[in-house]
């Protein structure tokens, strides 16, 4: 074929996540690599999902999302973290959190704008940012502690950095940003036109003294940031896709228009649902207890093995460091794991151009069945 078909993410290939989930298919490994929960969302939500049907909301919804499900998550905000989002101008609700960090991405970005990226990452970043002709600026995070090394992260800053994206709770290291770093974010952007595009999914998924501190609690970081969430990763449910992002309305503006033509608007009955859910604030205030409960038998279960890891503080991921295990690189461990033990983890070199940390990212989103099996196993190693 010719320039037709050239492609526009040339390095894109299967992912990781593809490959390992083929493989313990293959190997009958027990799936601890891909970041979903293996049990079901509340019956009570599906009810509301095939009520909503039953009652006919099966047609187009409004472009930013129906308005009582923009209330609740305007609501929920103001309760949590202190700012008052404006319903009719900034929100809007999205197929996912991937579907807003596309449409935010995709509405600043312009061809030869740098975007910084803190890495290692959630890997749909960087393909938007290329997709959309920019430029990725990586800023490695700290080798051990995987925090931010502030003279790098200063030093990558150019007039032409247009955005710079931050994850907490941060897949795949685990760790929560405490206000003082946010507070230094926020000092390191004053006085630039930089957007801050804050991937706040695990947002309800942290542990023992750990804190979410969103971007939406901190005026300057507000003023400039594109808050994303996913309901999918907080109400155990995936494969809906659901999710919102927040702005200040002179971002928001720009954000709807690429909305308008990519996918219009996001599924309605299921808008509905989430709507009458999300006046029940205990399904996301208990999630990290719930959480909390997994991480900590998953590491009582492995605590006599040869892993090594500082417990999780947010997130449904454990990193685990296998150096007393083997001196393999962590894509061939992680490939002789799932083949000849039966366990599947992501590498964690995968988010990090290749940079090996010697860790493997568990998921420990699971029921207690599987990481009991999957314990049996790491404990033999
Ligand atoms: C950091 C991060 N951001 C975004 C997403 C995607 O969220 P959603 O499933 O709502 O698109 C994920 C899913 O793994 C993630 O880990």
């Amino acid at each position: 074929m010719g320039s037709a078909t050239r492609s526009k993410l040339p390095n894109e290939g299967m992912s990781i996540f593809t490959r390992m989930s083929q493989l313990a298919l293959k190997y009958n490994a027990v799936n601890l690599s891909q970041g979903f929960p293996n049990f079901e969302t509340d019956v009570r939500l599906q009810e509301l999902v095939t009520r909503a049907m039953r009652q006919g909301y099966n047609q187009y919804a409004p472009l930013a999302g129906i308005p009582e499900l923009r209330e609740e998550i305007v609501k929920k905000i103001f309760r949590l973290h202190g700012r008052n989002y404006n319903v009719d101008t900034e929100v809007t609700v999205t197929n996912g959190a991937t579907q807003a960090l596309f449409l935010a991405i995709t509405a600043f970005v312009h061809p030869g704008d740098e975007v910084i990226v803190l890495k290692p990452a959630y890997d749909s970043y960087e393909p938007t940012i290329e997709l959309n002709g920019g430029v990725v600026i990586p800023v490695q995070l700290r080798e051990l502690d995987f925090s931010i090394d502030w003279e790098l992260l200063k030093s990558k800053l150019s007039p032409t950095t247009r955005m710079l994206i931050l994850n907490t709770p941060h897949n795949p290291s685990a760790t929560v940003l405490p206000k003082s770093e946010m507070l230094k974010l926020e000092e390191l952007l004053k006085g630039t036109d930089i957007i801050l595009l804050s991937d706040e999914v695990y947002e309800h998924i942290v542990f023992d003294r750990h804190q979410h501190h969103s971007a939406s609690a901190i005026p300057g970081l507000a003023e400039r940031a594109v808050v994303c969430a996913s309901f999918g990763k907080t109400f155990h449910n995936t494969g809906w896709k659901m999710g919102y992002c927040v702005a200040p309305d002179h971002l928001m503006e720009e954000i709807r228009k690429i909305q308008q033509v990519n996918v219009f608007c996001v599924n309605h009955p299921f808008q509905k649902a989430f709507s009458e859910y999300l006046k029940e604030p205990q399904h996301y205030l208990e999630l990290a207890h719930f959480y909390q409960k997994k991480r900590d038998y998953f590491l009582s279960l492995i605590s006599g093995s040869r892993f090594n890891g500082k417990p999780s503080e947010g997130t449904y991921f454990q990193l685990l460091d296998y150096s007393d295990i083997s001196e393999e690189g962590d894509v061939d461990f992680a490939t002789r794991l799932v083949k000849e033990s039966g366990v599947t983890a992501i590498p964690v070199s995968v988010f990090d151009n290749g940079r090996d940390r010697r860790r493997l990212r568990f998921c420990f989103a699971k029921t207690a069945e599987t990481l009991e099996r999957a314990a049996e196993i790491l404990i033999k190693l």
